[in-house]
């Protein structure tokens, strides 16, 4: 049987996403569990895009044991040796280089002929050769591209050295039985040992059955994202790739290494640790996904799941409606259950973990998962802490004017520690808060977005509170997240962890 290669761009399409960027121990935490369910190639960034991009690849290269880790590099020689210097130390290097082939990316961006493509195509593949055993190019817009000059690029490309050839539809624009055209027209074109590979975009919502319908044309690796993030309306989604050819293997006939009981434990991941939700009727991850909501189906499934279910909630990892912890749950129970998650407790300060579970378990009766990993995300959120939340006390009603006091330990360059108080007064109790954070810190970001939802169903839920947050002359968003039983505390967390991205990105830009 076959195997698909399943590459992801998580790290790199995937956090071209608007306001999803990731730091280091993010990137790095996402990367482990890629790799631990078995996807077979990480694209970790586009190391000459930026000094993080750069340190967040290298440092996943030098990670992964078993995964070959990749990075993004234009036709140009500098991004290719900057990317090879990510990407050197990893067990399986490969630099992924590319260059728009069609028409309106000649003309308007790159100002350059068929002829001047063709060149830059061959230089730079040969060059990146060069350094690494494993290069893949990438004719970008190949699905707006004319498909004798697309046959005659990736032919020149694939004779320059490329082991693997990528079709993208970029801008989402093409329809399956099309795409799947395409993709056997450069079948056909290319050394039979040239690994196909697809990357779609999903602007008209055709990503996944895209890559499908590729695939069953002969293309052998799948781009995608977890939770189909990406530039846009996103790349194609991994899990419905993952799972459409998990479910009907009758018709693809495919193997794949991918674990996926780890499927829904790494969405939910992503999700948090980017701040972009899983809206809920999302294929397979969505939290309606497994939810029967009408008599007749709810009757059917009762009889027989498979009436109306194709695939399992446990064969993606999710448990639905499991119930864990509560006041009484040891440590140990806790680090158990979240390692069964998928978070490394290694990477977590368990004590501090510990008295924050306490709070919330000494408040509900009972604590669920995504509970759980909410409280994991809002202590690792942030590397590195300038500012941490030590008082809040917030005076609201109908005839009172929103009034709040915060205290903030703050930790200055040497670490050493002093707090500060301040009061403000706000249109309501969050701004009051986000107002008296700002006169402690002297920051004054645009709140560009707030977001609040129960973290599971149910009265006595946890709030979690996603902000996007910019400074005044940038188009660059950052996020935070806070989760607490009380929404204002929620609120105040996840500005404070904007806040202290805010602060570390000024300082490496210092
Ligand atoms: O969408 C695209 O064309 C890309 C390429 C760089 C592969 O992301
Ligand atoms: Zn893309």
């Amino acid at each position: 049987m076959k195997k698909l290669i399943v590459f992801d761009t998580t790290l790199r399409d995937g956090e071209q996403s608007p306001g999803a960027s990731m730091n280091m121990a993010e990137k790095l935490q996402i990367a482990r569990q890629l790799e631990a369910m078995g996807v077979d190639v990480i694209e970790a960034g586009f190391p000459i895009a930026s000094e993080g991009d750069f340190e967040a690849v290298s440092m996943i290269a030098s990670e992964m044991k078993r995964a070959s880790v990749c990075g993004l590099a234009r036709a140009v020689e500098k991004d290719i040796a900057r990317c090879w210097e990510a990407v050197k130390n990893a067990k399986k290097p490969r630099i992924h280089t590319f260059i728009a082939t069609s028409p309106i990316h000649r003309k308007s961006k790159l100002k350059m002929s068929k002829e001047q493509i063709l060149a830059s195509i061959e230089k730079a593949v040969k060059y990146a050769r060069s350094l690494c055993d494993d290069v893949e190019f990438s004719a970008e817009d190949a699905t707006r591209t004319e498909i004798e000059f697309l046959k005659e690029a990736v032919s020149t490309a694939a004779r320059a050295g490329a082991s693997t050839i990528n079709i993208p539809d970029t801008v989402g624009y093409a329809m399956p039985a099309e795409f799947g055209r395409i993709i056997s027209e450069v079948k056909e074109a290319l050394p039979d040992e040239t690994v196909i590979s697809v990357h779609c975009h999903n602007d008209l919502g055709m990503a996944s059955a895209n890559s499908l319908t590729a695939i069953q044309n002969g293309a052998s690796q799948v781009e995608c994202t977890v939770n189909g993030i990406g530039e846009r309306a996103g790349n194609a989604s991994m899990e419905e790739i993952v799972m459409s050819i998990y479910t009907r293997r009758d018709i693809f006939g495919l193997k794949l290494g991918i674990d996926t009981t780890k499927i829904y434990p790494v969405s939910s991941l992503v999700s948090r640790l980017c701040g972009i939700s899983v809206q809920k009727n999302k294929a397979v991850v969505g939290e309606n996904a497994f939810r029967h909501e009408a008599g007749i189906h709810q009757h059917g499934v009762l009889q027989d799941k498979l009436t109306y279910e194709i695939m399992t909630p446990e064969s993606i990892g999710r448990k639905v409606e499991s119930l864990v912890l509560g006041k009484h749950s040891g440590r140990h129970a806790i680090k158990e259950r979240l390692t069964a998650l998928g978070v490394d407790t290694e990477k977590i300060d368990m004590d501090d973990f510990f008295n924050r579970f306490k709070k919330v378990a000494d408040k509900k009766k009972q604590v669920f998962d995504d509970e759980l990993l909410a409280l994991v995300e809002d202590q690792i959120g942030t590397v590195k802490k300038f500012f941490e939340i030590d008082y809040l006390n917030v005076v609201s009603g109908t005839k009172t004017l929103p009034t709040a006091t915060v205290k903030l330990k703050i930790t200055d360059e040497k670490g050493k520690d002093k707090v500060s108080q301040e009061a403000a007064c706000g249109d309501g109790p969050v701004d009051a808060c986000y107002k008296a954070i700002n006169k402690i810190t002297g920051m004054t970001p645009i709140l560009v977005d707030y977001q609040i939802k129960a973290v599971t169903s149910g009265g006595d839920s946890m709030g979690e509170v996603t902000v996007s947050i910019k400074e005044k002359e940038s188009r660059h968003e950052i996020h935070g997240r806070g989760a607490s039983t009380d929404i204002i505390e929620a609120s105040a967390r996840a500005y404070v962890a904007a806040i202290n991205r805010l602060k570390l990105l000024q300082e490496r830009n210092r």
